[in-house]
């Protein structure tokens, strides 16, 4: 299966796809941590990628299409994938009809009230890509990841005005997205509120797992 999952930045997308990524055993492609891996890293992506970033902007179109195409023509993507963060404008979404099949888009809802304490407690590590919540979903030991054992950070567009940000880019950019899908006949809407397993057996529900 092809899925997309959709929402508004702290919907939970990293958190659903990590757990979907056994379920369904593909892969989730994440275009947010690949940039953030590119920044990381120095490369000419990231540097072209961070001021948007951590202003809470959009990356352009161009940049992330690129870098779609090539992370999906790759081999553990034949089988499937889950697409956290892409596509997130209309062009996004049409250069993705032209170059794989779609089965499901799948709508995580969270109010923009509920996103704040998320945001705040929110800590990853940029090693794996791995998400945590000091509240919600906590790791065995205080600031260090379960996964691979490096240390957890705040993310940098995680301060509370370039969430704001984040949100209206959000509004504006992606959510005509919800639409789009509908018009298809592929979207298919979850609550994302009632915590992360809650939000599993929806998820599982939704896609008939
Ligand atoms: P990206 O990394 O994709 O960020 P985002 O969409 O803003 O979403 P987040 O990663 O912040 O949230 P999430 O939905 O994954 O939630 P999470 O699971 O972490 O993109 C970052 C930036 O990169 C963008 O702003 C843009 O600049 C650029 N970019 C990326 N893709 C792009 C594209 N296609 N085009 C252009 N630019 C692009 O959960 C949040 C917190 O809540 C965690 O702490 C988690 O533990 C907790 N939590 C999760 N689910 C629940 C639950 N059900 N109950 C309680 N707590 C929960
Ligand atoms: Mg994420």
């Amino acid at each position: 299966m092809n899925l997309i999952l959709l929402g508004a930045p702290g919907a939970g997308k990293g958190t659903l796809a990590s757990y979907l990524i056994e379920k369904m055993g593909v892969p989730s492609v994440s275009t947010g941590n690949i940039l953030r891996e590119a920044i990381a890293n120095g490369t000419e992506l990231g540097q072209k990628a961070k001021a948007f970033m951590d202003a809470g902007q959009l990356v352009p179109d161009s940049l992330v299409i690129d870098l779609l195409k090539n992370r999906i023509a790759q081999d553990d993507c034949k089988k499937g994938f889950i697409l956290d963060g892409f596509p997130r404008t209309i062009p996004q979404a049409e250069a993705l009809d032209t170059i794989a099949s779609i089965d499901c888009a799948l709508s995580l809802e969270v109010p923009d009230e509920v996103i704040e304490g998320r945001m705040t407690g929110r800590r990853v590590c940029l090693k794996c890509g791995a998400t945590y919540h000091v509240v919600n979903n906590p790791p065995k030991t205080e600031g260090v990841c379960d996964v691979c054992g490096d240390t957890l950070v705040i993310r940098k567009d995680d301060k509370p005005e370039v969430v704001e940000q984040r949100l209206a880019t959000y509004h504006a950019q992606t959510e005509p997205l919800v639409a789009y899908y509908e018009a298809q006949g592929k979207l298919k809407a979850i609550d994302g509120t009632q915590g992360i397993h809650q939000t599993e057996a929806f998820a599982v529900a939704a896609l008939g797992l």
